[in-house]
């Protein structure tokens, strides 16, 4: 796997999630497999899980694992061409990034589209200078599109919880006071088109997702009625895609609480987290028994595990 963006980056979707858990089962199988090989893990935005799961999972295969925050740790980068560099930004990622591949096996970048300019985010425009420019294999630990780590641990965690072979999979919008990338949501999407699931989408007019992401999904925008006999719920906001990057509504009939879940087939909850707490989900919900926001964040560790054993038994 030359890099790791997108659900057929991955192949076969059943042989991944079996891989899974033989991962989750044995985690320190594979130790011999990174030793003395690097993962450079570049952050040009806040993180606890992903930082923290991409660590552990490198731990786990025996791999070092060094962490680079952009704008904190480092020279700030410069990620746009063809610029005049007389702003506050002394280096260019053209030549920081060739220079960062030179000290390692593998590479994870998290860069959060801006939402300034769409086709600068979806272009995957500093993704991909790390997948040109590096010469080693790349792992977007959310970048201006998706968020495939996360999106491989919530299949993951559905597939633990189901209890009908097709559960109903729902994916609400909810409000949050600030405008939040589409990365989450598309991948969620994407994985969902494609694993054995009947997936529906629900949210207000005006936050419509990149169709490409939505493929074959049923969009409801009455949020009650999709949630009716829902197995699992999956909450996230995001800004529009349409109007990029706006915030068109902030309406908390859109909070998940009981009331929606009351119409549910008795459904997980779901959330990648950091959340909102009385914002994207009551506190009710989001502390009963049927939450499952923390083995779905345990889970970034198995997701991420499988990438990377796979980028090293490619380069070995
Ligand atoms: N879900 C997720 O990616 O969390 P972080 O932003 O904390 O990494």
């Amino acid at each position: 796997m030359k890099s790791f963006l997108h659900v057929h980056d991955i192949g076969d979707l059943r042989q991944a999630l079996d891989e899974a858990k033989r991962v989750k089962a044995t985690p320190f199988a594979w130790q011999e497999l990174g030793k003395n090989k690097t993962v450079i893990l570049i952050f040009f935005n806040s993180s606890l899980r992903t930082r923290l799961s991409s660590q552990k999972a490198a731990l786990n295969l025996g791999m070092n694992a060094i962490v680079l925050n952009v704008n904190g740790d480092s020279w700030k980068l410069e990620t746009e061409m063809g610029v005049v560099m007389d702003g506050d930004k002394p280096e260019h990622l053209r030549e920081a990034i060739p220079v960062i591949g030179s000290y390692c096996d593998l590479i994870g970048v998290r860069s959060f589209a801006g939402l300034q300019d769409r086709d600068f985010d979806y272009n995957e425009t500093i993704l991909k200078q790390f997948i040109d420019y590096s010469g080693k294999p790349v792992i977007s630990l959310e970048s201006g599109t998706v968020h495939p780590c996360q999106a491989f641990a919530d299949l993951l965690t559905i597939e633990e919880h189901k209890t009908v072979s097709r559960p109903k999979v729902v994916m609400t919008w909810a409000p949050h006071p600030r405008a939040l990338p589409q990365a989450v949501p598309n991948s969620f999407a994407e994985w969902m088109n494609a694993a054995d699931v009947d997936f529906v989408i629900t949210h207000p007019e005006g936050y419509e997702l990149d169709p490409g992401f939505v493929g074959k999904a049923r969009v409801e925008y009455d949020q009650m009625k999709a949630f009716e006999g829902a197995d699992f719920v999956y909450a996230k906001n995001w800004s529009s895609y349409v109007r990029y990057g706006e915030i068109l509504s902030r309406d908390r009939n859109w909070t998940v609480g009981k009331r929606q879940m009351d119409v549910t087939n008795n459904a997980f909850f779901m959330h990648c987290l950091p959340v909102r707490r009385n914002m994207i989900v009551t506190d009710e919900v989001i502390d009963s028994p049927r939450s499952l926001v923390i083995p779905e964040a345990a889970n970034r560790v198995v997701s991420a595990q499988v990438v990377m054993k796979r980028m090293l038994e490619d380069i070995q």
